[in-house]
C-alpha cells in the first residue's frame, strides 16, 4: 500500500537517501529542507517527490510553519525525523535533534513515527535542568529522541512511534572514512515508515539495521519521559497532546 511520508532534512545525506528509496517503493515524500534553495536541490535530487517544505529546524517559530504547511498539504502516514546537527552551540542541538522533532511530532499527527536517533545517545548522560537551560550535547540530544519515541508510545497506543540507530555513515555528517553502510543505514527508517511487516508495527523500540537493539535504560523511565514532556512543553510553548 502507498503511504505519504514527510522526511526532515531531505536535501542531503540520510533523509534525501530514504526520500529516493521511498519514491522508487512508490510513496508519496514530501521533502524538507532548510532554505528555498536547498528546497529547490532537493526537489531535483529526489525526482517524484510531492513537494519540499521550507523550514530552519533551528528556528522554533519556523518548525511551526512547518507543521502548518505539512497539515495543509494533506495527511501524513509517517513521518522520518531525520534531520539533525552535530557540531553546532548547544542550543542549536537540541533545537534542531530534539525540540523541532518534538513540537512536529505533536503538531503533525502520523501513524508511524520514525525518531533517527544514533548509538551515541547511549553514552548520554541525561540532565533535565540541562535541559531546562537549553543546552544538549549530540549525544544527550539523540537519547532524547528515544526518550520521545518511547513517551509517544505509552501515551499514543494508536501509534507506532521507534528510533533507529543508523549506524555511523559516510554522509556530510559522517564523514568519508565512516565504516558502516549508506544503504543499510537508511533501510531500517524506510522499513519502519511503510512495512506492513509485523516485525516493523511495532512501538516504543529501537532498531539498528533492521532488528531491536539494546538502548539506554533511563530511556524506560516514565517518570523522566513526563519530566521531559513537561520541559520541552515549557521551552516550545507546544504542549503534549492526549491520545
Ligand atoms: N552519519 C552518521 O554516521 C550518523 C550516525 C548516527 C546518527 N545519524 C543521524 O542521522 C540523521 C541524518 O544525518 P546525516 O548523516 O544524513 O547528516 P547530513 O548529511 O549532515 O544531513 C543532515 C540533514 O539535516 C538537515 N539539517 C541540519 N540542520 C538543519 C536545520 N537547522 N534546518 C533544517 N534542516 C537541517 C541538513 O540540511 P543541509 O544539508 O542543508 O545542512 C541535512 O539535510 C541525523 O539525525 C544524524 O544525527 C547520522
Amino acid at each position: 500500500m502507498a503511504c505519504r511520508v514527510l522526511v526532515t532534512g531531505s536535501a542531503d545525506g540520510l533523509g534525501l537517501l530514504a526520500a529516493r528509496r521511498l519514491i522508487a517503493q512508490g510513496h508519496r515524500v514530501v521533502l524538507h529542507a532548510r532554505s528555498p534553495a536547498r528546497a529547490q536541490e532537493a526537489m531535483a535530487a529526489a525526482p517524484g517527490a510531492q513537494a519540499a517544505l521550507v523550514a530552519d529546524l533551528s528556528r522554533l517559530e519556523e518548525v511551526r510553519g512547518l507543521a502548518e504547511a505539512a497539515n495543509a498539504s494533506g495527511p501524513f502516514d509517517a513521518v522520518i525525523h531525520n534531520a539533525g546537527v552535530y557540531r553546532a552551540p548547544g542550543q542549536e542541538v537540541l533545537t534542531v535533534n530534539t525540540l523541532a522533532p518534538y513540537v512536529l511530532t505533536c503538531l503533525v499527527r502520523a501513524r508511524r513515527l520514525v525518531y533517527v536517533s544514533s548509538g551515541m545517545h547511549r553514552s548520554a548522560h541525561p540532565d533535565l535542568r540541562r535541559l531546562a537551560s537549553e543546552e544538549a550535547s549530540y549525544a544527550e540530544s539523540k537519547f532524547y529522541l528515544v526518550l520521545l519515541a518511547k513517551a509517544v508510545a505509552r501515551r499514543w497506543p494508536q501509534v507506532y512511534a521507534n528510533a533507529v540507530n543508523p549506524g555511523w555513515v559516510p554522509t556530510k555528517m559522517g564523514g568519508p572514512g565512516a565504516p558502516d553502510d549508506l544503504e543499510e543505514g537508511v533501510r531500517t527508517q524506510v522499513w519502519l515508515a511503510t512495512s506492513c511487516d509485523p516485525q516493523a508495527r511495532v512501538s516504543g523500540q529501537y532498531f539498528h539495521h533492521m532488528r531491536q537493539a539494546p538502548y539506554h535504560p533511563r530511556a524506560n523511565d516514565v517518570a523522566l519521559q513526563e519530566a521531559f514532556l513537561a520541559v520541552c512543553a515549557r521551552l516550545t510553548g507546544v504542549p503534549f497532546p492526549d491520545a
